[in-house]
């Protein structure tokens, strides 16, 4: 029988320890954290998301706003924007929801957030130094995803982990921090020879290549840990990942779900980067007071 690695109880607990947090700044006169919210174009997936980040900074008492623009906007427009709410110091947090429409160069716009309001952790510093090990604010399904593994005490050191695509958002922070936290990594990848027999090997199995039901039961050893970072609808409506979890599940000893695994742990992780931004800036903030 294979344990369920509950992303949507565990990211409910997070955010309950979150809103205490929150709650006990605003009981000590400081203001609200703010995150600032950039959505380009009508990607329905995108709004979704946006949505869901939304409710649940309104749960833990973050105050958020998301900046709309229509598909056509000019990347100046929304780098204007960047640089605005970089300047205002009653934002703590910036996000551009991705993916940007085509002709805007995505790594233009992450590349104008200042780094410690970066709650993504996309731009280059913080990339940089999460992979030199240095604390930083660090990509939210990663974390997640580190965050989940622990909660169910899940070893990681020593183990052997594939992790399957290497995104900048997933695929290769998550190389780094499984490292860091003394794990073997295979990172499977489009050009990996023999990507089955690799991920076979692994104890630790972490599918982000964005490819419905790439993984199937050959693909995994018998009691190996499988979590699953893909979102696809189905053509009747439903969700499921880039695991076969019906198959798959039949050999793992725990393995995530989709929906209710990952996904609720990335917006977690997200509110947790936010609050970290949030406090950075009011210590900042204090040493460079005047009164002081
Ligand atoms: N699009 C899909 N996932 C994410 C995410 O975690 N952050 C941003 N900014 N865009 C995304």
């Amino acid at each position: 029988m294979t344990g369920i690695l509950d992303g949507k109880k565990t990211a409910r607990d997070i955010r309950a320890q979150l809103r205490e947090r929150v709650h006990r700044c605003l009981g000590a006169g400081k203001r609200s954290p703010f995150l600032a919210v950039i959505l380009v174009g009508n990607d329905p997936a995108s709004r979704l998301y946006v949505g869901h980040k939304e409710k649940a900074c309104r749960e833990v008492g973050i105050a958020s706003e998301t900046y709309e623009f229509p598909e056509k906007t000019d990347e100046e427009q929304i780098l204007k924007l960047v640089r605005k709410l970089n300047q205002d110091d009653t934002v703590d947090g910036i996000l551009v929801q991705l993916p940007l429409p085509a002709h805007i160069c995505r790594t233009r716009v992450i590349s104008a957030i200042e780094a410690c309001k970066d709650v993504d952790g996309l731009t280059p510093v913080n990339q940089g130094m999460l992979a030199m090990g240095l604390p930083s604010l660090r990509p939210c399904t990663p974390v997640g995803i580190l965050e989940l593994l622990r909660k169910y005490s899940i070893r990681l050191d020593g183990q052997l982990a594939a992790v399957i695509g290497r995104s900048h958002l997933v695929g290769s922070p998550l190389c780094r921090l499984l490292s860091l936290h003394n794990a073997t990594v295979i990172n499977i990848h489009r050009r990996s020879p023999s990507p089955e027999s690799l991920c076979r090997q692994a104890d630790i199995v972490i599918a982000a290549a964005g490819q419905r039901h790439l993984v199937t039961e050959s693909w995994v050893r018998e009691g190996a840990v499988v979590v699953d970072v893909g979102i696809h609808r189905t053509s009747d409506g439903h969700l499921t990942g880039d695991v076969d979890f019906s198959l798959v599940s039949k050999k793992t000893a725990w393995i995530t779900p989709v929906p209710g695994g990952v996904g609720p742990m990335t917006i977690a992780s997200l509110l947790s980067n936010c609050l970290m931004a949030f406090g950075e800036r009011a210590e900042k903030d204090e040493t460079q007071s005047p009164l002081k």
